[in-house]
């Protein structure tokens, strides 16, 4: 069985991502759909061999589409992905539109794959947010195991989690700085190169920013797990792909670092880089970036708390964190449910 398959916002960081993600995994696809706005409608991309015209979202008929990959923002979201599903578009949403509704799945294969079968209630799933779904691949494993009751995270996010327009700001940004000349910031409120950057998303009335709780309220349903409570740092690097996390967790009985280590071996879609040397352990640019595994080292015991555990947490987050999970979902769905 092959299915039509519709990208939109196939121009994007993420879009680009997915036309390859389909061609790497073989996944059955009939006709691919293009899909952008009128800015870029008439341009084309290469798929199988196969040059494909971008089309205007706008005019797209949903009928012709069994299954909808959506990542070109939340506003757009909002606006078409409900008009898919109600043409019988099943849409796999990249945005943080829909994550928060009960009656729709927010799915890691990995982590909770069962709840996508809720999708036949609205035709639509949610695709977590990037930080949530690498730290969760590599937490289930200990979670299932000895139960986590509190996690301390602190992120290093990548700018292409943010857009091309993020990335071409931070490449600019160097160029003009090692060339002594002024900069602008018009994507990021403070300079990005050479610059960390306390704050991702916008902020709330809690004092967190929101990618932040979307880190708490997204690790709860996922987990289906409502006393699992999250204490999120969100920072933005000068890095192009990959996200870094630091994970300091407390379990309710002890974990050694070796029995996690091996739990973390055994799990599927982590890669465990964990030597005590040099080196010895995943970074984002000269390990994560353009792979699709969680890469997990640093794994310790906390030495100031009994029940503690830390790790270094790193995955490209435009294809684990974007684009490799909803091909991920879209593949359970067809597998399991069409
Ligand atoms: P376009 O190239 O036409 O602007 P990124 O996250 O990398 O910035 O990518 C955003 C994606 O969302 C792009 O593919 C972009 O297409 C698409 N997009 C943005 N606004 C719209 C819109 N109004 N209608 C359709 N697609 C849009």
């Amino acid at each position: 069985k092959r299915f039509n398959v519709a990208i939109v916002g196939a121009t994007g960081a993420v879009g680009e991502t997915l036309i390859e993600v389909l061609e790497e995994r073989n996944f059955p696809v009939d006709t691919l759909y293009l899909l952008a706005s009128e800015r870029s409608a008439g341009s084309s991309r290469t798929f199988r061999g196969k040059s494909i015209r971008v089309q205007d979202l706008a005019n797209f008929d949903f009928t012709q589409a069994h299954i909808g990959l959506f990542s070109a923002g939340g506003s757009i979201s909002a606006e078409y992905a409900p008009k898919a599903a109600a043409a019988g578009c099943i849409v796999v949403d990249n945005t943080s539109h829909f994550r928060y509704d009960d009656d729709k799945p927010l799915v890691v294969p990995e982590v909770n794959p069962e709840a996508i079968a809720q999708y036949k209630t609205t035709n639509i799933i949610a695709n977590p947010n990037c930080s949530t779904i690498q730290m969760l691949v590599a937490l289930k494993p200990i979670h299932d195991a000895v139960g986590i009751e509190r996690i301390n995270v602190c992120t290093y996010q990548a700018v292409s989690g943010t857009g091309k327009p993020a990335m071409e700001e931070l490449a600019a940004q160097t160029a003009s700085l090692l060339n002594a000349k002024s900069i602008q910031s018009k994507v990021y409120p403070k300079q990005i190169a050479f610059n960390v950057l306390p704050q991702i998303d916008v902020f709330l009335d809690n004092g967190y920013t929101k990618e932040e709780m979307k880190m708490v309220w997204e690790t709860k349903k996922i987990m289906g797990d409502d006393s699992i409570e999250v204490n999120p740092t969100a920072v933005r690097v000068p890095v192009f792909y990959g996200h870094s996390e630091a994970v300091h967790i407390e379990t309710k009985q002890k974990i050694s670092a070796e029995k996690a280590t091996e739990l973390l071996n055994a799990f599927p879609g982590v890669v465990v880089l964990d030597e005590h040397v040099d080196g010895g352990y995943p970074t984002a640019v000269t390990d994560a970036a353009g792979q699709d595994p969680v890469y997990v080292g640093r794994i310790r015991e906390d030495i100031s708390h009994p029940r503690g555990l830390n790790l270094w947490v790193v995955a490209d987050n435009v294809r684990k964190g974007a684009a490799t999970n909803s091909v991920q979902i879209a593949e359970c769905l067809v597998r399991d449910y069409l």
